[in-house]
């Protein structure tokens, strides 16, 4: 379990608990997060579930895989430092206190 942030572009805060196991993505998408909208469902091929990741967690999360960098080029304004999508992170206690913001749109 951990307790994720997630922040609207606006601003606007949401924190939840999110079950070991499901994705970042499914965190958000279970608890009607709005800004993240995972049109593919979590099969990594549409990048509407990109987040800009706090800098403090950028590299205490799995190294992206091949796929994950090559769909974020699709991203809208993709950042090559902090940009992650969600469905390709999966939750587990070391995540608890992570915090993403979700972009101005999503493509
Ligand atoms: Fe489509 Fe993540 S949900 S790439």
């Amino acid at each position: 379990m951990a307790r994720i942030t997630y922040i609207e572009h606006g601003g606007k805060e949401h924190t939840i608990e999110v079950k070991n196991g499901l994705t970042v993505m499914e965190g958000a998408r279970d608890n009607g997060i709005p800004g993240i909208e995972a049109d593919c469902g979590g099969a990594c091929a549409c990048s509407t579930c990109h987040v800009y990741v706090a800098e403090e967690w950028v590299e205490k999360l799995p190294a992206k895989d091949p796929m994950e960098e090559d769909m974020l080029d699709f991203a809208y304004q993709p950042d090559p430092a902090r940009s992650r999508l969600t469905c390709q992170i999966k939750v587990t206690d070391a995540l608890d206190g992570l915090r993403v913001q979700m972009p101005e749109k999503q493509i």
